[in-house]
Formats: structure tokens, C-alpha cells, sequence
């Protein structure tokens, strides 16, 4: 996509650089000169957003170590510290708390971007599958940062997850203490979660070079899913044009970021870890945080025995499957048409699918019912929409004739 290099190196000593190591015309032609689509809307802003929060997430973290104490008389107590004592504590904190929830909403917003324009089907599989590992490790690792604070939640939280390994037959058990590292969730648990914790957001880091690295290979997607044919007609250089579009994007996001910071950083967070953590004391409802809600909620519908699969099992594997299922979608949609814009039914069933994950969060976040039902109608629609959905309406669906470029579907021609 990105075709010969055009950078010119103009300096003696970007001369004497370019033929050692040219990171300079590296830089040039995957952030100056790339050549982006001219149609990309405010959604494909959420790339540039991401990789925003991934750095704050690593630069508040490391501060907030540098004050922490992984230990489980002191967590609780370290953290109150943070927010009371230490100069700005309270900031880095609140920065990272709430950061790690609005990483989440624009992930949610990126994946769901590429569900409704076809980003995951040829020739981006691998950019997709990419992102799926990305997301994993996201989970993985806000889940172990829940724990640090060592609040109820965090205590809570970490021992009806880590149960999860003991439904794995055989050799659950032993996996189950040795991710504890004992028989509960204890000293050896808070010490690791805290070393993988801080190791994570690096590898996450790894996996995002390569993730842009597939996204420079074939280029952008577009809102048409018509492949970029005239480079010079339908492309411009990412800067100044992109930069300019995703700097004002991540300056608006940033914004709503800040307001929460300030005005409401602890509306998204459970009100219960603020008590210690007490191993005597069950919270009455132990749920995640919001952004897990929807993937909690499949674990806990699978609530029956399926044939010889006991319920806890089953539980894990629809949880597990309805991520890993993402990376199948690829094979799974055979619609010749990327973009949901041309595919009528394609569209109302994806709007479906965002309405329904939405509530299943809900049904995460509450017990009982009607939710266990409403859970259980949300499980199977999540994974009808893979399983029998999309791959019916690869063959049966009409859909509308996609302009033949997207030089056409920008001068009107469409
Ligand atoms: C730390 C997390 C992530 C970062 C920093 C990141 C970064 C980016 C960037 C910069 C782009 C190009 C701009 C754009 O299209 O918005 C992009 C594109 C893309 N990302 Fe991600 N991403 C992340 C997570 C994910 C996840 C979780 C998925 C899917 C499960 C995903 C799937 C995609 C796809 C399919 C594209 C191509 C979009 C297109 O051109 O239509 N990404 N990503």
C-alpha cells in the first residue's frame, strides 16, 4: 500500500543516518506519508485514541509503583497514602483508574467499528486477530489491576475469577493454586498480580507495533470496504491531514476523559473497595467493573449441566468462546461486501449485536430475575450472530451494489 519510500533526507546527518539505520525515513513513511484513504470518518479515530491511553495507563502506573506496596497488610493502606500524602497522588491515580475504564470504551468502539465495516475480512485477518490478542491481554490485565487496591472487590473479584481455572477437568485444581500461588487468594497472588501487572502493558505495547505493522501492509479499510484502486485520487498523506483529524479527536475524547477525572472519578467504580479486603466477609454481590460486565454475564447463564458438561465448565467455555470466537469471524462472514453500509439485514442484525452486549452488561451487573433469563436470550444471540447470522447472510442476503471506488463514492458518482 505505502508503495516506494519518498523520503528525502535532507540534513549531513540524516544523511549518515539514513544509510546506517533509517528510522527517519521509517517514521517518514509510516506516519508522514502513509497514504490514508480520504473517506475515513471519526471512527477510524479510535486507533490514534487507543495507543493515547495505552501510554497514559504506562506513565501513571509507574508512578503509582513507585508508592504502592504489594503487600496484604499494607495494599489498602498504600493506596490511601497515594490518594492523602503524596504530592498529585490523588491525580495519578484517579488518572489511571479512570483511564483504564475509557481505554476500554474506545475499544469497544473500535472493535464495534470494525464489525460493522468488514475491517476483519481479507486482507486484514491477521490485523484482526491481532487486535483479538490485544483485547485478551487487556482483559487479563485490568482484571489483575483490580486486585492491587486490595479492597473487598479486589479480594473478591480475584477469587471467584481465579476459581474459574478449578472447572478445567483433571487438571483445574492443581492450575487453580498454582496461579494463586496457595490455597487462596493471599500474599503470593497479590505479589505476582502486581509483577504481571506492570509486565503486561509492555507486551500489550509489542503486540500493538505489530498490529500497526499488519495495518500498514494492506492500508486502511474505508466506510465503502472498497479497496483503495487509484493511490494519487482516493489517498492522502497522514500528515498533515490525519494528524490534524485524529489530534482533534483525541483532544475532544481527552476532554470527556478529564471531566471525569475531575468532576466524577469514582462514578464507574464499586463503592465496596473501599472496605478492606476481609476473607471473613462476602460482599452481597461480587461483580467486575463495567467493562467486564458483559462477559461475566455469559459466564454466570450457562447456570445448567449440558450433557456430560458440568455448568461451571460450561460457564467458562461460552465465556471464553465469545471472545475467541472473534477470531473465527473472519471465516465465519463469507458476504463479499465489507461494509455494513451496503448490507440492509447485515446492518440491523450488527445493531442487534451492540443492543444485546449491552445488555448482557446489565445482566452482569445484576442477580435474579428476569436477568438470568434475559442472560441466557443474550447468550444465544451473541453467538447465533457468528455462528448461523452471519454466515446466512453471506449467502442469502441482498445487498447494495458498493460504488465501484471510492474516488466515485466521493465525487457523488454513487
Ligand atoms: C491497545 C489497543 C489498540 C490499539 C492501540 C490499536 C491501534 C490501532 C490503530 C492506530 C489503527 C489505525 C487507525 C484506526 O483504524 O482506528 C487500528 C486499526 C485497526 N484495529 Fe486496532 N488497536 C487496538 C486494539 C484493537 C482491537 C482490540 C481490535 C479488534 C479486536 C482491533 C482491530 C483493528 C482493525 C480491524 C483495524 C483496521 C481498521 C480499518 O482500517 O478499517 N484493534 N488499530
Amino acid at each position: 500500500m505505502s508503495g516506494p519510500s519518498k523520503y528525502v533526507p535532507n540534513s549531513g546527518f540524516e544523511k549518515w543516518l539514513d544509510r546506517r539505520l533509517p528510522l527517519i525515513r521509517f517514521a517518514y513513511d509510516t506516519m508522514v506519508d502513509f497514504p490514508t484513504p480520504k473517506n475515513l470518518n471519526y471512527w477510524w479515530t479510535f486507533g490514534g485514541i487507543l495507543a493515547i491511553f495505552l501510554v497514559i495507563q504506562i506513565l501513571t502506573g509507574i508512578i503509582l509503583v513507585m508508592h504502592y506496596v504489594p503487600h496484604v497488610d499494607f495494599a489498602f493502606a498504600s493506596v490511601a497514602h497515594i490518594m492523602r500524602d503524596v504530592n498529585g497522588g490523588w491525580l495519578v491515580r484517579y488518572m489511571h483508574m479512570v483511564g483504564a475504564s475509557f481505554f476500554f470504551l474506545a475499544v469497544y468502539i473500535h472493535i464495534f467499528r470494525g464489525l460493522y465495516y468488514g475491517s476483519y475480512k481479507e486482507p486484514r485477518e491477521l490485523l484482526w486477530g491481532l487486535g483479538v490478542i490485544i483485547y485478551l491481554l487487556m482483559v487479563i490485565t485490568a482484571f489483575m489491576g483490580y486486585v492491587l487496591p486490595w479492597g473487598q472487590m479486589s479480594f473478591w473479584g480475584a477469587t471467584v475469577i481465579t476459581n474459574i481455572a478449578s472447572a478445567i477437568p483433571v487438571v483445574g485444581e492443581p492450575i487453580h493454586k498454582w496461579l494463586l500461588g496457595g490455597f487462596a487468594v493471599g500474599q503470593p497472588t497479590l505479589n505476582r498480580f502486581l509483577s504481571l501487572h506492570y509486565l503486561m502493558p509492555f507486551v500489550i505495547a509489542g503486540v500493538v507495533v505489530l498490529h500497526i505493522w499488519a495495518l500498514h501492509v494492506p492500508g486502511n479499510n474505508n466506510p465503502t470496504g472498497v479497496e483503495v484502486k487509484d493511490v494519487e485520487k482516493e489517498t492522502l498523506p497522514f500528515h498533515p491531514y490525519y494528524t490534524i483529524k485524529d489530534g482533534f479527536a483525541i483532544l475532544i475524547f481527552l476532554m470527556v476523559y478529564v471531566a471525569f477525572v475531575f468532576f466524577a472519578p469514582e462514578a464507574l467504580n464499586h463503592p465496596d473497595n473501599y472496605i478492606p479486603a476481609n476473607a471473613q466477609v462476602t460482599p452481597a454481590h461480587i461483580v467486575p467493573e463495567w467493562y467486564l460486565l458483559p462477559f461475566y454475564a455469559i459466564l454466570r447463564a450457562i447456570d445448567f449441566d449440558l450433557l456430560f458438561i458440568p455448568a461451571k465448565l460450561g460457564g467458562v467455555i461460552a465465556m471464553g468462546g465469545a471472545i475467541l470466537i472473534w477470531l473465527a469471524l473472519p471465516l465465519l462472514d463469507s458476504s463479499k461486501i465489507k461494509s455494513m453500509r451496503y448490507r440492509p439485514l447485515g446492518k440491523i442484525f450488527w445493531f442487534l449485536f451492540l443492543v444485546n452486549f449491552v445488555i448482557l452488561g446489565f445482566c452482569g451487573a445484576n442477580i435474579g430475575e428476569p436477568w438470568t433469563t434475559i442472560s441466557k436470550i443474550g447468550v444465544i444471540y451473541y453467538f447465533a450472530y457468528f455462528l448461523v447470522i452471519l454466515p446466512l447472510l453471506g449467502i442469502y442476503e441482498k445487498p447494495k451494489t458498493p460504488p465501484a471506488s471510492i474516488a466515485d463514492s466521493i465525487s457523488g458518482a454513487h
